[in-house]
């Protein structure tokens, strides 16, 4: 006899169910909404979702324990995915914010050894321990938001020894935390100051030595390259990318983020990457591109508003039938935030994007984009019990009520981890 979680008469239950890939189109309004409903969960899987009355029935089949759940009056989603952070870091990054409000940009900031620059100073100061300390801080924020899982990604250590002591960390991290932590390598975030006159010299450190020892300790999934202007050009990005590939990472790519027409989500759809993330400045043909492609276009709004510069094009992508996901992009510099609620409240509000595309963005395709569809992002059995219960009577209430945290519990895995 085992223990049953059961979440139990949901106003409205959001399943995600039954899609066949990342939801486009109108498919990204398809909720799967079942009123009064109820989810079952034995040893942290989903072993049933359906109405009330069927809830009963089920229950009637078996003779365990079971902690009832009382979902009465709550909107029950999947657990939130966040498919791109950069939250092991140290440090923090206020000044510029100040700065930038003087006139000053990023970019700048950056060239001038500011910006990834300094969060890799003080990232490569501190301890894996002390690492693994600060980002908990910032996981445990995150839960309370209503996200079960992330991806992170590497990218302030910027040496061998740093950028595997940051991968360590986001793997304790996962070890350690309710949240499940997908790692990424992301050693292309900038050319370390070092390196200022020889970037070519860091491109083949990340290729020679970098990316076989990743692979080799199985510290990261995916590979990812800030591709932009003045930082790693597209002949650069794809060296990079492909070397990657050929060592069995999957790919993501920093896309048009800052400068207009770059080419990054045409280079994206070209290698077959699994995201193209940002795209605030992607060109027409990088949209059609996608479309065509099955390269998930992962939208953050939150960075937008934080740099001041209007969001991505994303009613334009949905209708020419790009498959788009939400993220925080939570890192010190470009979007200091853990809100996962926020960003879909800044996604419909900065980018009309609707409350059930939101959703779906922020679940399923979220999934999609860092290769979990088949273990999460829906409410369907088999699935991990990551849910979320929200203090509203419909979903649409989720974005109505904006800039609140409406999280009332979260459970990861079947059990309560926020009540
Ligand atoms: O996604 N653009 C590059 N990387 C991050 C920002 C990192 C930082 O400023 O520390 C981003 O915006
Ligand atoms: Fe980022």
């Amino acid at each position: 006899m085992g223990k049953l979680t059961y979440v139990k008469s949901a106003s409205q239950l959001i399943c995600m169910d039954g899609g066949l890939g990342p939801r486009t189109g109108r498919g990204m309004s398809m909720l799967g909404i079942t009123a009064n409903g109820s989810v079952v969960i034995e040893d942290g899987i989903i072993v049933f979702s359906g109405s009330d009355t069927l809830a009963e029935h089920y229950l009637s089949t078996r003779q365990d324990d079971v902690e009832i759940i009382d979902a009465r009056g709550k909107v029950v989603t999947p657990g939130l995915i966040d498919p791109h952070t950069h939250i092991v870091f140290a440090g923090s990054r206020e000044n510029e914010l100040e700065l930038r409000l003087q006139g000053a940009k990023y970019i700048d900031i950056l060239k001038r050894g500011g910006g990834i620059l300094n969060t890799a100073r003080s990232t490569r100061e501190a301890s894996e321990e002390e690492l693994v300390r600060q980002s908990k801080v910032r996981l445990d924020r995150f839960l309370l938001h209503g996200v079960t899982t992330i991806e992170a990604k590497s990218g302030y250590g910027l040496t061998v020894t740093d950028e595997l002591k940051q991968l360590r960390a986001a793997r304790a991290l996962n070890d350690s935390h309710p949240i499940d932590v997908v790692s990424t390598f992301m050693g292309a975030h900038a050319v370390p100051e070092e390196y200022n006159n020889n970037p070519e010299g860091y491109v083949d450190l990340v290729i020679n030595e970098m990316l076989p020892a990743v692979a080799e300790q199985e510290l990261a999934e995916f590979c990812d390259v800030f591709c932009e202007q003045g930082v790693f050009s597209i002949a650069e990005s794809r060296r990079i990318l492909e070397a990657a590939g050929r060592l069995g990472f999957k790919l993501k790519i920093h896309a048009d983020e800052i400068a207009e027409n770059f080419g990054g989500a045409e280079l994206a759809a070209r290698l077959g990457a699994v995201s193209a993330e940002h795209l605030l400045k992607a060109s027409e043909e990088g949209i059609q591109a996608l479309a065509k492609s099955d390269t998930i276009a992962v939208l953050l709004p939150g960075t937008a508003l934080f740099l001041m510069e209007q969001a991505a094009a994303a009613r334009k992508m949905i209708a020419a039938g790009v498959a788009v996901a939400l993220s925080t992009d939570c890192n010190p510099g470009s979007s200091p935030t853990v809100s996962m609620p926020f960003i879909m409240n800044a996604a419909c509000l900065t980018m009309k994007m609707t409350p059930a595309e939101v959703l779906t963005a922020s679940t399923i395709n979220a999934a999609y984009a860092i290769g979990r569809e088949k273990v999460m992002g829906s409410i369907e059995i088999g699935k991990q019990g990551d849910l979320v219960l929200f203090d509203a009577d419909n979903y649409r209430q989720l974005q109505y009520y904006y800039g609140m945290n409406l999280v009332h519990t979260v459970i990861k895995k079947g059990q309560v981890v926020v009540k």
